[in-house]
Order: C-alpha cells, then sequence, then structure tokens
C-alpha cells in the first residue's frame, strides 16, 4: 500500500508533506475511501489523521480503509459535514478534495466564525471539482493568502489544487488571476497544457458570460 494513490491524491500528499512539522494532523474532509490519509500515516508524512465524511456509507468506508491498515489507534472518523465538531489545531493540514467549490466555500465560512485565531496556524490543502473562480474569490476577500497552486492530469480530466493560509487580510484578485490562478499563472511556461485546457474551457464559457468573455479579450502578459 506504499505507492498505489492515484496522480491526483499523489499530487496532494505530495503539497500536504511540504506544509506538514513534527505534531501535524492531516484532516481528510470529504474522505470517502480513506486512501490518502491512511497513505499519508503509512508512509511518516503524518503521525495522527482525522477523517470526516457527510455520509455514512463513505464514512464507513474511510473506517474500515482505517481498521483494514491497523490505524485505529492514530485515526479518528467522523461521520460529519465538513469539520463540524473537529477541533482544528496549529500545524494541522486539512484537506478537502473532490468537493464542490461551493461546498469548501461552506465549510470554511463556519469555521471562520468558530477559530478565527487558529485557522492562522492550519493549512488548506483544497481541489475543487469546480467553481474555482469562484472559491478564489472568496479565499481572497476573506484573509486566505494562496501561496501555492499545482494541476495535474488523470483518466482524461485536469485537477487544480490550492494551498492556503488563513491571514484575516482580505485582497483583491483580478479576473484573470481568479479564473488561471495566481499562482498557476507564473507556472504557465510549465504547465501549458492546463493554459491550454482552460483556455477551452473559457472560451466556450464566455459565449454565455460576459465576465469571461472580457477576461479573454484582455491581452496576456
Ligand atoms: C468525490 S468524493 C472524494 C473522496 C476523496 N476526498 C477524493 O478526493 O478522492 C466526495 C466525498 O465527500 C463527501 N462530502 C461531500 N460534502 C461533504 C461535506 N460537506 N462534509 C463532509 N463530507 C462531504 C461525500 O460524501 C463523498 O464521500
Amino acid at each position: 500500500m506504499k505507492n498505489d494513490l492515484t496522480v491526483r491524491l499523489r499530487l496532494i500528499a505530495d503539497l500536504s508533506r511540504t506544509y506538514a512539522v513534527p505534531g501535524s494532523r492531516i484532516i481528510d474532509v470529504g474522505s470517502d475511501h480513506g486512501m490518502l490519509p491512511v497513505y499519508c500515516l503509512k508512509n511518516g508524512i503524518f503521525a495522527r489523521a482525522v477523517l470526516t465524511d457527510i455520509n455514512e456509507a463513505p464514512a464507513a468506508r474511510a473506517a474500515a480503509a482505517v481498521a483494514d491498515n491497523c490505524l485505529s489507534d492514530r485515526a479518528e472518523v467522523v461521520c460529519t459535514d465538513g469539520l463540524d465538531g473537529v477541533d482544528l489545531r496549529r500545524n494541522d493540514v486539512v484537506v478537502m478534495a473532490g468537493l464542490g467549490g461551493n461546498n469548501i466555500r461552506d465549510i470554511i465560512a463556519r469555521i471562520i466564525q468558530r477559530d478565527g485565531d487558529i485557522l492562522k496556524g492550519v493549512t488548506f490543502i483544497l481541489q475543487p471539482q469546480k467553481s474555482i473562480p469562484e472559491l478564489r474569490e472568496y479565499l481572497s476577500a476573506n484573509g486566505f493568502d494562496i501561496s501555492d497552486e499545482e494541476c495535474c492530469f488523470e483518466s482524461g480530466f485536469y485537477y487544480c489544487v490550492l494551498c492556503v493560509k488563513y491571514t484575516g487580510v482580505p485582497y483583491e484578485l483580478t479576473d484573470r488571476e481568479l479564473y488561471y490562478g495566481p499562482v498557476m499563472m507564473t507556472k504557465f511556461g510549465e504547465r501549458k497544457e492546463y493554459k491550454e485546457f482552460l483556455d477551452r474551457v473559457y472560451s466556450v464559457r464566455a459565449r454565455g458570460d460576459k465576465r469571461i468573455a472580457k477576461v479573454l479579450e484582455e491581452p496576456y502578459g
């Protein structure tokens, strides 16, 4: 079970590793099969994990993955919406992968109210399935710094992953940064295919969306 993550989950595990310090826990929200935290525990990236899922069947799958890998003493599985009922600690790395951007936004909005100051010591690794520009807009307007962005291609789909830290200081992103990603834009030299994929998606959407149409009309430096 050492190397059996998919490309997308492997990218998320690798990014999580860069934010882990001794004592960090991985909190995997919407864990389902539990493969990511199981991999991280088995490979020594984190010593402890919390797995949450809103639905009973996936939460049971996550619990089975933990038990099957003899990790029950290092991992807790909670059937809950987002992080409701889960206490965050400094240096935690929270992963939300495979959820919609608006769902991620709502989960984060509830914890800002609850955990404002602790959040400054927590890293969020977010892989929204959709509504990525909307999520970036929410994050910037609510004081989350986007420290890194990465992408990968798996089974015919591109995925984007955002690494985010709460500072409490809101800022504005340009429309181009919202759609293409403020950090991702700096990597387009090496991530040409992902930019071309976004160009194709947005040129279709631009037909019915003036905001995207305007972004595409602007000269690209
Ligand atoms: C597509 S799966 C993703 C599984 C895994 N995170 C991955 O990336 O491969 C989405 C999972 O998130 C769970 N989920 C959706 N909304 C949630 C929420 N608000 N809180 C917790 N879990 C949620 C679903 O029940 C489902 O098991």
